[in-house]
């Protein structure tokens, strides 16, 4: 069984990046509720866990993903707020950090194992993407609807749409990820 101390060592560098305690506490109650839901027993199967099945991730897995898109994310904040002379609009670290922590939350009830030591897509992800059931399990454990944007809208559900800026950034820092493993698997990454 996954514990609340599993996910904040996992995550604890990140976690002490959020200020509001409540946020937090909802964070790491988020995780153990999407692992239940989702089946997941042991941190190690998170590390196990791909963190996409739309291509090869060369065993990047879950767990990583998540902390290098919330450090990424974060990264691309601090860049802005640092070097631009005004910021043009506010960055709340809390939302971006939590935001990139609970971003893809909902794949662990997406992806499921296929008993055959690989993975598939889970009924549950065939009725509702990651940024639909992650969402959901935001707006239940209460978080506020600009958090909820954060996960709702980090994918291609978002594009087009109205996004407060740490789904912008998630969204950026998400793909740099992504991309260049699509990339990679066709051949188009220039080594
Ligand atoms: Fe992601």
């Amino acid at each position: 069984m996954i514990t609340k101390n599993d996910i904040e060592k996992l995550f604890s560098s990140q976690l002490a990046k959020i200020k509001n305690q409540e946020i937090k506490e909802k964070v790491i109650e988020i995780w153990l509720k999407g692992c239940e839901k989702g089946n997941w027993q042991s941190v190690a199967e998170l590390e196990k866990m791909p963190f996409t099945l739309l291509t090869d991730t060369k065993g990047v897995n879950f767990i990583e993903h998540t902390i290098t898109v919330t450090e990424g994310a974060l990264a691309l904040a601090e860049a802005q707020k640092k070097y631009y002379n005004k910021l043009p609009y506010a960055i709340n670290t809390d939302r971006l950090v939590a935001g990139g922590l609970l971003h893809d939350v909902g794949k662990l009830l997406e992806i499921e194992k296929d008993g055959s030591g690989s993975y598939r897509k889970s009924r549950n992800g065939m009725c509702a993407r990651h940024p639909i059931s992650g969402a959901i399990l935001a707006a239940e454990a209460g978080l506020d609807d600009e958090l909820v944007n954060t996960i709702a809208c980090h994918a291609k559900e978002g594009d087009g749409r109205p996004q407060v800026i740490e789904t912008v950034l998630i969204h950026q820092a998400d793909f740099a990820t992504f991309n260049p493993l699509v990339m990679l698997s066709k051949s188009q990454l220039i080594q």
